[in-house]
């Protein structure tokens, strides 16, 4: 690499000015450590490697953004069922809007790990959530990848310390964790490991807004993250009520799709609760349903309910509410779930059905 080359301070293409500033009191290691943490952020050609459900999103939505797109997936059959996703995915990513450029032939599906790396500018790893397998397929796409392409993971939850454990250069090793459909959705939570750098998180954060997603930095590097931690809580509560014979699946699903599904889609949790405190926001909240938190609603413990903690909320959600008085962001809420109200029931009848279904 270009790096190696350099013994005394020059300028050349991607040569940052800091960098030269630094080079006279570093060696030739540390040097091209630095140079690695310029990492590729403007990119033309994607790498995808593991194409199930989360893999051909990733495909899917990086050929509708106009990229070249190689892919590896060790299972036979792959590339015929990689390709049948991508073209299933293909009419609703026409109606989002195409990039110039893009089309599904810009797809080329490669038969070893180092051919589908070695020439990319991004890497997304979506191959089964298990660690033994991740470790080792990452020390293989990092020894094969020019050593500034960053490397992202889709794991739903493992630690990316532990996985980029063997991985060269870790420094440029994320996790980019996505949610199917990955082609449509917008969130990608970025989490570092302890040999990340803190660049290659922001350069992660730019390549997928590029991609037209929405990051999320994560800051401490926690399983599950942010929010499979809140799905799995979910779950995990669901599953307990179709144990002990509360309710069915179906009426599970009900009671999030005609109720709080409907407001998730454009207020989080803690705004919605802060309105539900009405003008005296989130500290009447709390104060309000405090003591619920010792009641049996849940099988998973509450925290204790510190001043320090009802602090952090109420001081959060201040931050959310801003200049927003609490009945602004009320007509804000309402005009939000009547057009949300209206797309689920249009799109209800043009597949035949009725909206109460
Ligand atoms: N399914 C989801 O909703 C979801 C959401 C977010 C993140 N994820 C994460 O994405 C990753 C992939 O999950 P998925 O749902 O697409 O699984 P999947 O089973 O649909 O796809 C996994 C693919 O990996 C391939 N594979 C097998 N061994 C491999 C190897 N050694 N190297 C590379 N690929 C290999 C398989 O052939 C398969 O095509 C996992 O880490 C998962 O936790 C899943």
């Amino acid at each position: 690499m270009l790096a190696i080359a350099v013994s005394r301070p020059q300028k050349c293409a991607g040569f940052t000015d800091a960098i030269a500033s630094k080079l006279g009191s570093y060696g030739t290691t540390e040097f091209f450590q630095d140079v690695a943490m310029t990492f590729i952020t403007e990119i033309k050609t994607f790498a995808a490697l593991g194409s199930g459900v989360i893999g051909s999103g990733w495909v899917s939505r990086a050929l509708a953004h106009g990229l070249d797109v190689i892919a590896w997936d060790p299972a036979p059959g792959a590339e015929a069922a990689l390709r049948k996703r991508v073209a299933n995915a293909w009419g609703a990513l026409e109606k989002q809007g195409l990039a110039p450029g893009a089309s599904q032939d810009r797809l080329r599906f490669v038969a070893t790990i180092e051919e589908c790396v070695r020439d990319a500018d991004f890497i997304q790893e979506s191959a089964p959530e298990r660690l033994d397998l991740k470790l080792e397929l990452h020390s293989k796409i990092s020894a094969a990848a020019k050593p500034n392409a960053l490397i992202g993971s889709s794991t739903s939850g493992l630690l990316p310390s532990e996985f980029y454990e063997s991985a060269t250069h870790p420094e440029r090793c994320v996790v980019g964790h996505p949610f199917n459909p990955v082609y449509l959705l917008p969130l990608v939570e970025v989490v570092g490991g302890k040999n990340t750098a803190p660049e290659a998180v922001q350069a992660a954060m730019k390549v997928y807004e590029s991609l037209g997603m929405r990051p999320l930095h994560v800051r401490k590097e926690v399983p599950g993250f942010i929010a499979d931690r809140l799905l799995e809580a979910l779950w995990r509560e669901a599953l307990h009520l179709v144990n002990d014979g509360v309710a069915t699946t179906g009426e599970i699903d009900d009671a999030i799709r005609f109720g709080a599904g409907l407001r998730w889609s454009f207020m989080g949790t803690f705004l919605t609760y802060t309105l539900a405190g009405g003008d005296a926001g989130m500290r009447h909240f709390m104060a309000q349903f405090g003591p619920a938190l010792q009641l049996p609603w849940t099988y998973l413990p509450a925290p204790e309910l510190t001043d320090k903690l009802i602090d952090d909320v109420v001081d959060g959600t201040t931050d959310q509410l801003g200049t927003h008085s609490i009945s602004a962001l009320e007509r804000y809420r309402d005009d939000c779930l009547l057009a949300v109200l209206e797309a689920v029931k249009t799109t209800k009848e043009k597949h035949g059905m009725a909206f109460s279904e």
